[in-house]
């Protein structure tokens, strides 16, 4: 069965001395909490290593933010999934809603991410989601569908165990207003189902992660439902005590 999967998305937060810090509340709550659960932060680029040192000894793994889809090159600014690789990075999250729409993240741009990150070693957490707009207009599946169908183009069977899925609607997105859990349950089942029509019943063991202002007072009966798998957790990972009783919510809810 699929196990529960909770991740700190700290987004452009923390300095190396503020990242110390909270990886170590992180590791001193989280010594008091249930084992049979993974869990994730993804800090900023410039934090990634003292997370390395950090987190050494923990059960707490580290993933990053972005990455570009070349090895290496003429490409100012940009950070490969190599160079993510060697700092020992588990997870990469690619086409976060934020990159998507500030800094023009397209499914084709996704895609190859995603193969460069699983190339690498690691795994890319793919997010996906509509805007309120289009919930509005009914195009909810439709939207989800063309970005499983862009974003995961170069998924194949073979790897399609190495990736995790975020379905974080872009109105839940730092809003405060999070998706009913009927509303994430119907989302991610749909998800599930498109994956199964490509990847065959291997869609099953597949983690799909919900995210969209994820707090401890509404974790519980988010992750109630059965193909919610965990969370990708934004302003709320951002305090330790938050995102430690988060983490026991998912722990108490595993499948
Ligand atoms: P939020 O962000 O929990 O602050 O809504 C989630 C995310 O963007 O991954």
């Amino acid at each position: 069965m699929r196990q529960k999967f909770v991740c700190g998305n700290w987004k452009m937060n923390g300095t190396i001395e503020e990242t110390r810090k909270l990886l170590f509340q992180l590791n001193v709550e989280w010594s008091k909490t249930c084992e049979n659960i993974e869990v994730a932060v993804c800090p900023p680029f410039t934090s990634l290593l003292i997370a390395k040192h950090e987190l050494e000894f923990a059960k707490i793994k580290f993933g990053a933010q972005n990455c570009h889809w070349q090895d290496k090159g003429a490409f100012t600014g940009e950070i490969s999934a190599v160079m993510l690789a060697e700092l020992d990075c588990t997870y990469v999250i690619v086409g976060h809603s934020e990159r998507r729409t500030l800094f023009g993240e397209t499914n084709e741009t996704v895609a190859k991410k995603a193969a460069a990150v699983i190339q690498a070693g690691m795994l890319p957490i793919i997010c996906v989601g509509e805007t309120e707009k289009e919930r509005e207009a009914n195009q909810t599946e439709a939207v989800l569908r063309a970005q499983i169908e862009g974003s995961l183009a170069t998924i194949t069977n073979e790897n399609c165990s190495k990736m995790v899925i975020a379905y974080e609607p872009v109105w839940a997105i730092g809003t405060g207003k999070n998706a009913t859990p009927a509303q994430a349950q119907e989302a991610h089942a749909f998800i599930r189902s498109e994956l199964k029509m490509r990847y065959g019943n291997a869609a099953d063991s597949i983690q799909i992660l919900y995210g969209g202002s994820l707090k401890p007072e509404n974790a519980d009966a988010i992750f109630a439902q059965p193909d919610v798998d965990g969370g990708l957790i934004g302003g709320a990972s951002l305090d330790a005590g938050s995102f430690v009783r988060i983490i026991e919510s998912a722990a108490e809810t595993r499948a």
